[in-house]
């Protein structure tokens, strides 16, 4: 199968294609990507010159650039989207080309060409939850910018499915860790600021509570719901880890053996979602996916890699 991966230079593109080129030999990744915030080529030195990846510089938005690489291709998996949060409340514009036009953009070719796509959403989408897991049934409730686009995109997807018939499936996935990510994120970010014995910066007193997975399990969630997953439905994707931001930081700061009060507390972000947390039943029963890699381990992997590829954070 010849996929189209858009966005493939960031943090879970990458590890996606390196999940997929690394562990199935049955598959070619034509790459697409515009180098914006959070690309990193050295994501994928290990495999840019195998003979089953390429990669193709653009923007989704490029009409006639996605017409193209789509009718070559046999699926788009779209992780192309700006994703901070942060920065999504200083200047929503660029969130709104990436990640509600931008797939409107893939939409409109797929009307065209009846490709199945895979379009990689969030969590975030069903804004803070108080006690409740949201299922895929759940109320659809964005508090940022940044979340609005990705609901926006997940009503545009589901209207294109009934009005047009094309071949859609949405994931949503709760917060990832792992190798590759750009250090804005928070534990990159603590682990960069650590390692130069430096105060973490900490919004919201670090009581936000987040429902941590790592990414390969993510990764290996996307292609199961590629491969399985019936068009016109989404697949909520998390593995059970719901922990407050300053427990995260804690278990970082013990694993590098820094003093636990190595970080400081910042202005905390207008409408910061207090908690998310998905109910992944669905995927887990109808897709048989389980996540493989606990928690503690995966945040020791983590660390280790940064610390191992501290070059990395350079680029
Ligand atoms: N990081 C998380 O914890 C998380 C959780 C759930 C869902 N998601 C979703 O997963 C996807 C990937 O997230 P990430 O953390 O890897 O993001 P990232 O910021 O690390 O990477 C995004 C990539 O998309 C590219 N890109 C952005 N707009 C583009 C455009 N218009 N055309 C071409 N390329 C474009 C960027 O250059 C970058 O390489 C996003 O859709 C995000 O909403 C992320």
């Amino acid at each position: 199968m010849k996929m189209l991966v858009t966005g493939g230079l960031g943090f879970i593109g990458s590890n996606f294609i390196l999940h997929v080129l690394n562990n199935y030999e049955n598959y070619e990744i034509v790459n697409v990507d515009d180098e914006l915030t959070g690309s990193n080529h050295r994501n994928l030195y290990e495999i840019e010159k195998s003979s089953n990846y390429n990669f193709v510089k653009g923007n989704i938005n490029n009409h006639t650039l996605m017409n193209k690489l789509i009718a070559d291709c046999d699926a788009v998996v779209n992780f192309a989207a700006e994703s901070h949060v942060d920065r999504s409340i200083e200047n929503a514009r660029p969130f709104i080309d990436s990640n509600f036009l931008g797939v409107f953009t893939i939409l409109e070719i797929l009307r065209k060409y009846k490709k199945r796509l895979v379009h990689i959403s969030t969590d975030e989408v069903f804004g803070s939850l108080e006690h409740d897991s949201a299922d895929e049934s759940f109320r659809l409730n964005p508090s940022s910018p940044y979340s609005a686009t990705k609901a926006s995109a997940e009503l545009l997807i589901n209207s294109y499915v009934v009005t047009h018939g094309i071949d859609a499936v949405i994931t949503r996935c709760t917060n990832n860790y792992g190798p590759r990510q750009f250090p804005e994120k928070l534990i990159p970010k603590a682990i960069l600021f650590a390692g130069k014995n430096k105060k973490i910066p900490i919004q919201n007193h670090g009581k936000g509570v987040r429902d941590w997975i790592f990414v390969e399990d993510h990764c290996s969630a996307i292609l199961n719901v590629l491969e399985k997953g019936e068009s016109g439905e989404s697949y909520n994707i998390s593995a059970h880890n719901e922990f407050d931001v300053l427990t995260v930081i804690g278990k970082i700061l013990s694993i590098m053996n820094k003093p636990s009060d190595l970080y400081e507390f910042v202005q905390d972000r207008p409408g910061h979602d207090y908690r998310y947390s998905l109910d992944s039943s669905k995927i887990r029963s109808k897709l048989k996916w389980s996540p493989k890699v606990n928690f503690e381990d995966g945040v020791k992997n983590t660390v280790e890699w940064y610390i191992k590829n501290n070059n990395w954070f350079d680029n």
